[in-house]
């Protein structure tokens, strides 16, 4: 079932997202090489309790972080761990919090200079077909819309991989709410779009191959060919119009161009 928002709730989630993009602008500026991804997903969570929220995915389903750090070929659900970052990494940050009785969901992938051409051109493509979404997602259009801009967008046009076993998804009160936003289908096709829908777009794009599997850990989600993947996500709330993002990549840019050990140049 679909949960429309009312507008002092997509308030509510507004503060939510916003607070999951400061948690990732903070991780922006500590980022470099030498630094294990554990400590980053520990200064999160104290980060996230300080401001009087708690993580989402702690405890989800069993997930026992307050992060998702996925490294280089590790697509989604990564565990943080104590393995060193290192230059030319992709390093990808998934956070929620839970916040007043509502969820905010957003990721970034971070490099860590020097990229490789062809891992910053899956950077971009891989945040751009985001945006391709998000400009399809109003009043009007079907998930399938959404959905179809971020595939042709990334296999058409870039011969990039999509992956398919995991999903974009509604969220609110609970984290994974209707309706489930894939990052391949048809336009035309899937839930009609309706004013106040709060949903999360996380397209997952690979270099290679679209075919991942999981780890032995049971968790974390690897590409088939050990190619590189990246991952963006940002909460948004359904307009007539333009989609209003509610969480929001401008902090974390910012603390990239700060962090000389962070690839900015996009
Ligand atoms: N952004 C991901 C999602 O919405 C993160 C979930 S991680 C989990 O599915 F641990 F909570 F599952
Ligand atoms: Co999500």
């Amino acid at each position: 079932m679909v949960h429309i928002k009312t507008t002092a709730e997509v308030e509510l989630m507004r503060e939510s997202a916003l607070l999951v993009s400061q948690t990732l602008s903070e991780l922006a500026s500590l980022i470099k090489p030498g630094i294990t991804t554990s400590m980053l997903d520990k200064r999160a969570e104290e980060f996230i309790l300080d401001n009087k929220a708690v993580p989402s995915f702690k405890n989800y389903k069993g997930y026992p972080f307050a992060t998702c750090i996925s490294v280089n070929d590790a697509v989604v659900h990564g565990f943080p761990n104590s393995n060193i970052i290192k230059e030319g990494d992709l390093v990808s940050v998934d956070v929620g919090v839970f916040k007043n009785g509502f969820h905010g969901d957003s990721a970034y992938t971070f490099g860590l200079a020097p990229v490789v051409e062809e891992h910053k051109l899956l950077m971009q493509v891989t945040r751009q077909s985001l945006y391709l979404g998000i400009e399809r997602a109003h009043v009007g259009n079907r998930v399938g819309d959404i959905s179809n801009a971020i595939q042709e967008f990334a296999e058409r046009n870039h011969h990039m991989g999509v992956v398919r076993e995991l999903v974009g998804h509604g969220l609110g009160r609970h984290l994974h709410e209707d309706p489930q936003v894939p990052n391949f289908g048809k336009k035309g096709t899937g839930a009609k779009l309706k004013e106040n829908m709060v949903i999360a777009i996380e397209p997952m794009i690979n270099l290679g191959t679209k075919d991942v599997f999981y780890d032995s850990d049971g968790w974390t989600v690897r590409t088939r060919d050990g190619k590189f993947s990246a991952h963006y996500e940002h909460t948004i709330c359904i307009k007539k119009g333009k989609a209003d993002i509610l969480s929001s990549f401008d902090g974390i840019i910012q603390q990239e161009k700060l962090n000389s050990s962070l690839m900015s140049d996009y």
